[in-house]
């Protein structure tokens, strides 16, 4: 029998403007477009096996098998195998390099590593598109992780509209992404459930309606290399998110103490001229966006915060990409 068997690296990634809000939960179609950047330093690597010789599908995740995320990834494989014909189950064996419990959209880089390797497994050969367009199906920030370096997703009027594609490589602008992984307690809002509360917060209605201007506006300061004003309009757009989460019925805070004093490490760091911005996703973690020349000097200061546990630098980086040599 042919070897029904692939393996892809997937990059996680951060957005600049974000996702936050489904117009329809099913297909994960988002309530507006998003930009992000795919980190280089924070991958999942997925090998997939179809085989006639396994009688149920068995989900290995940073060597665990936990029942919910199988859940969630068989029903993926089966939107796979429905594409592709085949009916055989499968072994899929999936790692990060990152600490599994950072909460670092993992699921962005896992999804995406998992269309691609199940995909090209049953020998489908799909265009970077429609691997976006799976990819969101599975998770929706994943299919910003298939295409490289800085990437928008267009919210779409349905599913074969709504996908990520590249706006500028990864060398188009030397900046790098200082993560810093804050102490504290596991997520306790997961983004699925979270978005779900987004029409109780009064401030949502007013967000919407400005969102295609700031994606208009950040694709132009990265295009000119304005970091500063790029640096502003990133860091407003993250509190914006939080002043959103702040505000649903019930209330969601994603930020621990460590993650206020990131947040007043950078701006004093800028008031001293050395100049990073931040932005936060749905959990604790800090990223600072710097240029590269500032990398260190951020980084040493971050060093000096106890609640500070890990810190990755990151640059943009690629996108989804099979790799020759498999985990099983
Ligand atoms: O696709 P999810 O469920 O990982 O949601 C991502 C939501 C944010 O990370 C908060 C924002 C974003 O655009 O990535």
């Amino acid at each position: 029998m042919k070897k029904l068997k692939a393996t892809a690296v997937a990059p996680s990634n951060i957005a600049f403007i974000k996702y936050w809000g489904k117009k329809d939960e099913i297909l994960r179609l988002p309530e507006n477009g998003s930009v992000s950047v795919s980190l280089s330093n924070l991958l999942t690597k997925t090998t997939v096996e179809f085989s006639s010789e396994y009688q149920t599908d068995k989900i290995i995740i940073n060597k665990a098998e936990d029942k919910k995320e199988a859940r969630r990834v068989i029903n993926h494989l089966d939107r796979i195998r429905d594409l592709a014909h085949i009916n055989e189950k499968s072994k899929v064996v999936s790692s990060n390099n990152f600490p599994a419990s950072s909460g670092l959209a993992s699921s962005a880089s896992g999804f995406a590593a998992l269309t691609l390797a199940a995909t090209k497994a049953t020998g489908l050969s799909l265009t970077e598109k429609e691997l976006s367009v799976l990819a969101r199906i599975g998770s929706g920030s994943a299919c910003r992780s298939i295409p490289n370096g800085i990437v928008e997703w267009k919210e779409g009027k349905d599913s074969d509209t709504s996908y990520a594609f590249s706006i500028f490589p990864p060398h188009h602008w030397a900046i790098g992404i200082i993560v810093a992984i804050v102490k504290g307690e596991k997520k306790e809002v997961g983004s699925t459930d979270g978005m779900k509360l987004v029409n109780t917060s009064p401030f949502f209605k007013e967000r919407l309606l400005n969102i295609e201007w700031k994606i208009k506006k950040i694709k132009q300061l990265i295009k000119e290399k304005n970091f500063p004003l790029f640096g502003e309009l990133l860091e407003a757009e993250a509190l914006e998110l939080h002043a959103i989460t702040l505000t649903t019925r019930p209330a969601i805070i994603y930020w621990q103490p460590g993650t206020i004093k990131v947040m007043k490490l950078v701006q004093k760091a800028r008031s001293e001229g050395l100049l990073g911005y931040f932005t936060i996703d749905a959990g604790p973690h800090v990223y600072i966006i710097c240029e590269k020349k500032n990398v260190s000097g951020l980084v040493k200061r971050l060093r000096g915060i106890e609640e500070v546990r890990n810190i990755i630098v990151n640059e943009p980086g690629e996108g989804a990409r099979i790799v020759e040599e498999h985990l099983f």
